[in-house]
């Protein structure tokens, strides 16, 4: 049989990038070391990572007109990407974001704007056929429509044997009061460096132990941190970590996070242990943190 598709929610924006060796002084006029276009966006970016470590896959997102939603279109397809579940918004204004990196530091300073794109609802996604999906991940967003969302599965699940239900995961990345109520959803939770930093927390570790109590009894919190790797805890309470693979050299850490979260759910999603995910998705974003975009990631 036909291995079921993991389906992404969230954003899917144009990074217009400019890699620079030392991060430019206001002011200053320098000249860069390459520039490019890259598709971008949370979601988007998993589903690249998704279908070049060989899983079926499928975005869900907004689009609005333009060269850019031309660009991202055509490279989604690039890389196999199921578009049955893009929303057209025909007089809002696609997303993009300037993206500066900076070669010697590995840093990514990423400007975004935004300015009317609606992002998809609970009635659009009363489209979806879940039976189609293994895997459902939201990158958090309009927060109270995505919970609906997750309800809905919830109630599709209590009608299904075990083997067909579809696993739910949530990503909490910016530290937006309006996302935290996210945390009492998905059986997987991914919180980033910055929002457990807004909570008070200086660590992975320190992170999940005091996340723990607000994710639904059953339910996985997961906290990434850069070159200390990622730690978890799972629903009996195991806490484990995975050091960082650092590559030789750091070239481009932009949707590191983005590449981590979609090993680890790929690997959860094949039935792989907390600690195995775990290693997996510092390993793949490891090797993403070593290479430009995410071609060289396999
Ligand atoms: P983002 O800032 O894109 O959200 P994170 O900082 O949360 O990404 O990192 C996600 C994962 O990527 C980390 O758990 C780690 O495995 C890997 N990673 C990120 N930065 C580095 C780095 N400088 N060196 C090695 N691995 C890194
Ligand atoms: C990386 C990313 C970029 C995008 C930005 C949006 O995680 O998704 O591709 O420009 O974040 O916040």
């Amino acid at each position: 049989m036909e291995e079921k598709r993991i389906l992404c929610i969230g954003l899917v924006c144009l990074d217009i990038i400019s890699v620079v060796d030392v991060y430019p002084a206001e002011d200053t006029d320098t000249r860069c070391l390459s520039q490019r276009w890259q598709r971008g966006g949370n979601a988007s970016n998993s589903c690249t990572v998704l279908s070049l470590l060989g899983a079926p896959c499928a975005f869900m997102g907004s689009l609005a007109p333009g060269h850019a939603a031309d660009f991202v279109l055509a490279d989604l397809r690039r890389y196999a990407v199921e578009l049955t579940h893009l929303v057209s918004h025909p007089e809002s204004s696609f997303p993009t974001s300037i993206v500066i990196i900076s070669a010697s530091r590995g840093t990514r300073t990423i400007l975004h704007t935004n300015r009317n794109l609606p992002d998809v609802t609970a009635q659009d996604f009363e489209q979806v056929d879940l039976t189609q999906y293994k895997w459902i991940h939201w990158e958090g967003r309009n927060a109270a429509e995505q919970v609906k969302m997750i309800q809905r599965v919830e109630e599709y699940n209590r009608t299904c044997p075990a083997h067909q239900r579809v696993s739910t995961s949530v990503e909490v990345e910016k530290p937006r009061e309006e996302l935290y109520q996210l945390f009492g959803y998905g059986d997987v939770v991914f919180v980033s460096k910055e929002v457990a930093k807004a909570f008070g927390f200086h660590s992975a570790p320190e992170a999940v132990k005091g996340l723990h109590s607000r994710v639904r009894p059953g339910a996985t919190v997961i906290c990434a941190w850069a070159e200390a790797g990622a730690d978890a805890l799972g629903p009996d309470g195991e806490l484990v970590h995975s050091d960082a693979f650092s590559p030789e050299t750091i070239v481009d850490t932009l949707g590191a996070g983005d590449t981590f979260n979609a090993a680890v759910l790929l690997a959860l999603s094949r039935g792989q242990r907390l600690q195995e995910a775990l290693t997996f998705g510092c390993q793949v974003a490891g090797r993403k943190c070593g290479v430009h975009g995410y071609d060289g990631i396999v």
